[in-house]
């Protein structure tokens, strides 16, 4: 018979140990260990899953030795989703996406299982039944014969299916659903996860299958689970956004296959996600007059130019202590600006309420976007609207300086392409081509800046 008893699991690095401790010896964590029940047996994993052919004996091996490019990346239908895995898809790789409920994690990969069309894609559900997910695939415009659905949350279960099945993608939605019979202790806790996660990556490592797994978040918008998780998988892609607005992003923030700067833009639509390719068009409020306080940066967002609307509204603070709110823009750094703009140009910010807004509900980190803060936040001081064919790129120092940023062609050439006919840089920056179709104004001081904008 097999053997129980209870185990102390780490939440945030998944350490076991015997008994109940305050601070975790393996990630010195307080207060993170909770009490699971285990049913320990013996199996051997390899023998169930292992396709034909695969020697597991290896030995070291010379660096040199090592021959490279028989791994080909699967192409992927869907560009975003392609190109923030780092150019298609690793076989053997196992890609982790959380992201808030409703955000539209199962469609997504719905999507991309029924684009996946000239491939066997098993898609694995422990949260909808077959009619629930195929409502999901009747609203979808992509058809594939080979996509099996299986609702199922045992993986000794799923094992057996895959074994027989032989996908070439497999789809887990979602881990925190999924269960080992090993375990006693309930779907999603730490142990079950572990375990459950490790069932899986071995599956995709012995038979070079690649595999989504979608993952729940916490109240914090950390991924449910032991860290641990993200440490298994090769890539974590987070998929954010506002549930009310139409636009998602997808990030990653572990890639071993490529870089974790790319993002994928979808819009939510009736007929599931649709591809943001050009992301500029969308984030620029189509308006006829020129409005204050509205200002347009030209940002990156990961390795692509991107224009986004940024506003502002500063007025006359009612109560004694004059508020300051940002959204999608570093509040920190908002005060920085609010406390330059009161030193080194002599306006009053002290008396104001200031509000920063980023268009679209997107989420800024690139400073190349200070400057256009700064704009916004003057031109609604001083009711002052600015041409709407204006754009800005540069970061702003503590002494009002304003510093070069990276790949300043690209953002100009992506400015010039969209139509608009000024933008402003840092003088620092150094300009290897200058005959832009756009006209270039270069200033260096803060207040440089206003006296070009305001007189
Ligand atoms: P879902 O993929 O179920 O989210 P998650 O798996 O992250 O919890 O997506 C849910 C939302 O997406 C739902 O509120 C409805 C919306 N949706 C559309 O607007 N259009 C569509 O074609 C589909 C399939 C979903
Ligand atoms: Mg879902």
């Amino acid at each position: 018979m097999a053997k129980t008893h209870a185990t102390f699991f780490c939440k945030n690095c998944g350490a076991s140990a015997a008994k109940w401790i305050g601070k975790c010896p393996a990630c010195g964590e307080w207060n993170s260990y909770v009490e699971e029940i285990v049913h320990k047996e013996k199996v051997d994993y390899k023998s169930t899953w292992k396709k034909e052919g695969n020697v597991s004996s290896k030995k070291p091996i010379e660096i040199n030795e090592v021959v490279m490019g028989t791994e080909q990346r699967i192409p992927l239908l869907d560009q975003e989703l392609s190109r923030v895995l780092g150019g298609g898809l690793v076989p053997g790789s196992v890609v982790l996406i959380g992201g808030e409920p409703g955000i539209g994690k199962s469609t997504l990969l719905l999507q991309m299982a029924l684009q996946f069309s000239a491939f066997k894609v098993l898609y694995i559900s422990g949260e909808e039944s077959e009619s629930q997910i195929k409502m999901r695939a009747e609203r979808i415009p992509f058809q594939n014969n080979h996509c099996y659905l299986y609702t199922e949350t045992s993986t000794q279960k799923i094992g057996k299916a895959l074994k027989e099945l032989q996908p070439d993608l497999v789809v887990v939605d979602s881990i925190q659903t999924l269960q080992s019979d090993l375990i006693d202790s309930t779907p999603g806790s730490i142990s079950q996860v572990k375990e459950t996660a490790g069932d899986m990556i071995r599956f995709a490592k012995e038979t070079n299958t690649p595999i989504f797994l979608i993952g729940h978040i916490t109240k914090d918008g950390t991924l449910a689970g032991p860290k641990l998780l993200e440490h298994m998988v090769d890539t974590v892609l987070q998929f954010e956004g506002d549930r009310h607005h139409v636009y998602r992003i997808l990030r990653s923030t572990k890639n071993r296959f490529g870089s974790t700067n790319e993002i994928g833009i979808y819009e939510m639509q009736q007929g599931g996600l649709r591809e943001v390719s050009n992301p500029s068009e969308i984030l620029i409020s189509q308006r006829e007059e020129a409005l204050s306080g509205v200002c347009i940066a030209a940002t990156l967002e990961g390795m692509r130019p991107l224009l986004i609307e940024t506003q502002a509204l500063v007025s006359a603070a009612v109560y004694g202590t004059p508020q300051r709110n940002s959204n999608g823009y570093d509040a920190k750094r908002l005060n920085m600006i609010l406390a330059i703009l009161e030193k080194k140009c002599g306006l009053r910010m002290g008396t104001q309420d200031v509000f920063v807004n980023i268009a679209g509900g997107l989420r800024v980190e690139d400073p190349g976007i200070d400057l256009s803060i700064v704009a916004s936040i003057v031109s609604s001081y001083e009711s002052m609207p600015i041409d709407s064919k204006i754009c800005f790129v540069g970061e702003l120092g503590l002494s009002g300086e304003i510093r070069a940023v990276s790949r300043i062609e690209q953002r100009i050439s992506e400015a010039e392409k969209l139509g608009f006919k000024t933008i402003y840089i840092s003088k620092f920056n150094k300009l290897p081509k200058t005959n832009f179709g756009i006209k270039i104004i270069e200033v260096s001081k803060i207040d440089e800046l206003l006296q070009f904008l305001f007189g």
